[in-house]
């Protein structure tokens, strides 16, 4: 599976090439798993985002995490390493191969206390899910967004933070659907039905930071 959202970073190719270069590398196994799945191409949130999250994750120190999309697990290792570890997460992922390999790193990381895999289609699973999270991480198919959206609102503490990730599609979400080639035409519609949803519900604060492929950051207020 190839980490398209990598190759199309939203800001300056100089800035990104500091940003991703030059900030505090990761260590240990992490960072070997970091580097192997660069090399081989397994989603993996980039490197910004990893500092940003380890900043954030510092400060809001969250007891309970929930993310859409595990892939290798390289996400989740990095929330229960920048946690307490009296933190919990739980991590939802469908494609069977990602599965193995996430369920791999979790042993070998010698988390499966901390770290939870559900296995499925989240649709299905999180309307199962019991409140609350106080950080949600959604970082699967980008055109489900909007329909995860209540589900995750609803799981989400009133002092938690969630985080949408890969929502600019490289900027082309701004572009007029017309401009959008076939086959990514109802990501397009949907992450922009995303921001109208977000940006007008006066029950959330949010804020979409260029890291990545952009970040969609929303609380409640
Ligand atoms: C971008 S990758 C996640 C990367 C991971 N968060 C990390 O940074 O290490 C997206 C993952 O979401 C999973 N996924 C996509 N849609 C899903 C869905 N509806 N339910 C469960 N998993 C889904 C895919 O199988 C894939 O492994």
């Amino acid at each position: 599976m190839r980490n398209e959202m990598m190759h199309r970073p939203v800001i300056d190719p100089d800035v990104l090439a500091f940003l991703r270069q030059d900030q505090q590398p990761l260590s240990g196994d992490l960072k070997k798993l970091e580097e192997h799945a660069h090399a081989v191409g397994n989603p993996v949130i980039p490197h910004e985002t990893v500092n940003f999250f380890r900043v954030l994750l510092k400060v809001a120190r969250p007891q309970s995490i929930l993310e859409v999309g595990t892939a290798i697990g390289f996400s989740a290792l990095l929330m229960a390493q920048n946690t307490p570890a009296s933190t919990k997460i739980t991590t939802i992922d469908r494609f069977d191969i990602m599965i193995k390999h996430a369920q791999a790193n979790f042993k070998k990381f010698k988390m499966t206390d901390r770290i939870q895999l559900l296995q499925g289609d989240a649709a299905d699973i999180l309307p199962t899910l019991q409140p609350s999270y106080d950080f949600i991480f959604l970082d699967s198919a980008k055109a489900k967004y909007i329909d995860f959206l209540p589900y995750c609102l609803n799981l989400l503490s009133d002092t938690g933070i969630l985080l949408i990730d890969d929502v600019l599609q490289g900027g082309t979400v701004l572009q007029p659907i017309e401009e959008i080639k076939h086959r990514h035409k109802n990501i397009h519609r949907n992450l922009n039905a995303l921001f109208e949803t977000v940006f007008h519900d006066d029950s959330l604060v949010s804020s979409l930071i260029p890291v990545g492929d952009g970040l969609l950051m929303i609380t409640k207020k």
